[in-house]
C-alpha cells in the first residue's frame, strides 16, 4: 500500500450530500431516498447555502482544497444547482485555484450535455458507480444499468473530465478469484488514474440483510474473500494503480485528495442531510453530523403528506436474489470513509 503520509499538506474539504436516487439498491444503507415527484432543487440549494453559512461562521478563515458531491446520486442534480452550491461555498471561504471538485454519478444519469454542464459549473472530477462489468451481477445487485451502458458512461466521463474514477463491488455471492481477476483486468483497461473497489458489505436493515438472514444470499467465505482481496491488490498493482487505502487505488499522485483529507485526519465540513464533518473549533476537534431527515423536525400537514408520499416511494422491491449463487459466507467490505 502506498504511504499515506506522502505530501501531507493540510487541506480543508467540503462534503455535500445529495440524498436522492432513481431507485434504492438492495445492499445500500446510505442516506438515499427515492422521490417520484420533482425535487425542488432551488429550495435545496438555499438550504445548503444556509448550512454552509452556519458552518463557515463556526470555522472561518479556511481555504477550501476539495469539494465532494456525494450521495445518493448527485448526478441527478441540475448543473445549475451544483453551480449554486459551489458559489455558496465560495462566498464563505476562498476556494483554492487548484481545488479538486468531485461529483458522484450513477451510469443511468450520465449524458454528455449534463456532464458538460457539471464541468462548466466547476466540477473537475467524476466518480461513477459502475459496480460490476457483468450483466448478471448488475441485475443481482439491483442496478438499472447494463455493463455496456456503464462503459458508455465511463467513455463520456473520460471525454469530458481529465480526472475520473469508477466504483466496483466485489466479493459478490458466487464470485471466484479467477472471474474477479478477469473483470478487474477489463476495469483497469478502462480506468484512468483511480478506481474504488469495495467488498460487498451486508448492511443492517437492507433487503440484502434480510435475504442473508434467510440464507438466500450467501457472500463468499473468509478464505475466498481474502483471495479476492489479494487478487484486487495484485491486478491493480500490475496495472499501475496500487492501493492507497483499503478500498481505493490510484496512480501515485492521482489519489482522490478529498479522500486523503478523511484518511489523514484533516478538517472537512459535512453539508446536507445526514452528512458528517470533522472541525477544529476553539482548539478542540469536533465530529459533526447534520439532521438525517430534516423534515421530521418540522411536523406540519405538508410534512406529514410529504412523509406519506415518501413512504410510498420507498417501498422496496425484493432483489432478484435467487440469481445470486451460493458460495460460503463472510466477505465484508473493509469500510472506507466516503
Ligand atoms: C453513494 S454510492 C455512489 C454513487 C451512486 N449512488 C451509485 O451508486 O452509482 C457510493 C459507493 O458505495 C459503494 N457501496 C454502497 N453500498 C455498499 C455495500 N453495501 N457494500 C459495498 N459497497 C457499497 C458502491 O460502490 C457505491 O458506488
Ligand atoms: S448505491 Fe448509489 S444508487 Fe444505489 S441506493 Fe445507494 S446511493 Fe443510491
Amino acid at each position: 500500500m502506498q504511504n499515506l503520509d506522502r505530501g501531507d499538506a493540510p487541506g480543508f474539504g467540503v462534503y455535500i450530500h445529495w440524498p436522492f436516487c432513481l431507485s434504492k439498491c438492495p445492499y445500500c444503507d446510505f442516506n438515499s431516498h427515492v422521490r417520484h415527484a420533482a425535487i425542488d432543487e432551488a429550495r435545496f440549494a438555499r438550504a445548503f447555502a444556509a448550512e454552509i453559512a452556519a458552518t463557515a461562521a463556526r470555522v472561518p478563515r479556511r481555504t477550501v482544497s476539495t469539494i465532494f458531491f456525494g450521495g445518493g446520486t448527485p448526478s441527478l442534480m441540475q448543473p445549475a444547482t451544483v453551480g449554486a452550491i459551489i458559489d455558496a461555498v465560495g462566498r464563505h471561504w476562498p476556494i483554492a485555484p487548484d481545488a479538486e471538485v468531485t461529483l458522484e454519478a450513477n451510469p443511468t444519469s450520465v449524458e454528455a450535455r449534463r456532464f458538460h454542464g457539471f464541468r462548466l459549473a466547476g466540477v473537475n472530477r467524476v466518480s461513477l458507480g459502475v459496480q460490476a462489468l457483468d450483466d448478471g451481477a448488475l441485475k443481482a445487485l439491483g442496478r438499472l444499468h447494463s455493463a455496456q451502458e456503464a462503459l458508455e458512461a465511463v467513455a463520456i466521463a473520460r471525454s469530458i473530465f481529465e480526472r475520473y474514477s469508477f466504483d466496483l463491488i466485489y466479493a459478490r455471492p458466487g464470485q471466484t478469484p479467477q472471474a474477479w481477476a478477469g473483470e478487474l483486468k477489463r476495469a483497469t483497461a478502462e480506468a484512468g488514474e483511480h478506481l474504488s473497489l469495495y467488498q460487498l458489505t451486508i448492511e443492517q436493515d437492507t433487503p440484502f440483510a434480510a435475504l442473508h438472514a434467510a440464507g438466500k444470499l450467501v457472500p463468499p467465505g473468509d478464505d475466498t474473500a481474502r483471495a479476492l482481496y489479494d487478487t484486487t491488490q495484485s491486478v491493480c498493482a500490475s496495472a499501475g494503480l496500487p492501493a492507497y487505502e483499503i478500498s481505493n487505488h490510484a496512480r501515485p499522485g492521482a489519489e482522490c485528495r478529498h479522500n486523503l483529507i478523511y484518511w489523514r485526519g484533516h478538517e472537512y465540513a459535512g453539508i446536507g442531510p445526514g452528512a458528517h464533518g470533522r472541525l477544529d473549533i476553539a482548539g478542540e476537534r469536533h465530529a459533526t453530523a447534520t439532521e438525517k431527515e430534516p423534515q421530521r423536525r418540522a411536523p406540519s400537514r405538508a410534512a406529514a403528506r410529504a412523509r406519506r408520499d415518501r413512504d410510498d416511494d420507498e417501498r422496496q422491491t425484493a432483489p432478484d436474489a435467487c440469481r445470486l449463487s451460493r458460495a460460503g459466507r463472510g466477505g465484508r467490505r473493509p469500510r472506507s470513509l466516503r
